[in-house]
């Protein structure tokens, strides 16, 4: 049975009453506007437990001034559609003023990991993500929780928040999703213009190059870069935010590629902010 619960109290005694039966419960903490992104770590979740859980919350906290809460998409009655077409057990969907009632003043900050890639240009946002996402761990309870590999540092930043506070949730990570074209799924996604969507495609289009060339045998992090931002810089409408080659766990800058390291880059397409990432292999065999 599918059933939306609107209060953090009532989430926790749904639970608390879930846990006593014993019911494994999974939990897809989402911001809503889904997509087949979110299906495919519903999808995850559902396999993993008795009971999923899917969280639907715009948090404005890990929103900075000038950034799109606002306007960011919102379809709370399609989303529900599809969380019923996909079994889930509850939609928790609390509104702005459970989450963070008057005089509302504790948050989560971590030290490290926040100082590089989005976090450079988005100074508030893992503190944000790290608060809410510990808010739903508490409330709805949950055995194990499924983040989108999309969303790489956000995952590092979990996974580090869960060891160091002891948090007693298994994370899950599950792949990036694509678009037919290549394109990383996203709800901002909604927001590209037909005309937009080829500089959107140059994210995707220097990965592919990127994996070429580490595949051909260069292993020099600055060649790579630099194809990846002749690709980019080919579109007028891009700015680029960052690309990086770095380390798979602290984010530190990687000079010469000699174990699998990710790339990963964030391109302000006109006004609309797009992420993706690949973990390139340099000794990756085909087939
Ligand atoms: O990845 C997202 O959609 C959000 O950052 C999350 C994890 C739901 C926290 O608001």
């Amino acid at each position: 049975m599918f059933q939306t619960i609107q209060s953090a109290t009532e989430m926790q005694r749904h639970a608390d009453d879930l846990r006593r039966k014993g019911k494994r419960i999974a939990l897809v903490p989402t911001m809503g506007f889904l997509h087949e992104g979110h299906l495919s770590l519903m999808r995850v979740g559902r396999q993993l437990a008795d009971e999923l859980v899917v969280s639907i919350f715009v948090n404005p906290t890990q929103f900075g001034p000038g950034e799109d809460f606002e306007t960011y998409p919102r379809d709370l009655d399609t989303d529900l559609d599809l969380c019923r077409r996909e079994k889930v057990n509850i939609a928790f969907t609390p509104s702005r003023s459970e989450m963070y009632p008057e005089n509302y003043q504790t948050s989560v900050r971590l030290d490290e990991l926040p100082n590089h890639l989005c976090g450079l240009s988005r100074p508030v946002f893992f503190t944000g993500v790290a608060t809410v996402v510990t808010k739903l761990f508490n409330m709805v309870k949950p055995h194990i929780a499924v983040f989108g590999e999309k969303d790489y540092q956000q995952l590092l930043v979990i996974r580090r928040m869960v060891k160091d506070l002891n948090l007693d949730v298994e994370i899950v990570g599950s792949p990036l999703v694509r678009e037919a074209d290549g394109l990383a799924m996203s709800s901002r996604n909604n927001y590209l213009t037909a005309q937009q969507r080829p500089a959107a495609l140059s994210l995707y289009h220097s990965i592919c190059k990127a994996r070429q060339l580490v595949d051909s045998g260069i292993r020099e992090s600055g060649r790579i870069l630099s194809e990846a931002v002749k690709i980019i810089g080919a579109h007028a409408e891009n700015d680029i935010d960052y690309l990086a080659i770095c380390d798979t766990e602290t984010l530190d800058h990687v000079d010469v590629i000699e174990r699998p390291v990710l790339m990963a880059l964030a391109v302000r397409v006109g006004s609309v902010r797009l992420i993706d990432n690949s973990v390139l292999e340099p000794n990756r065999q085909d087939g």
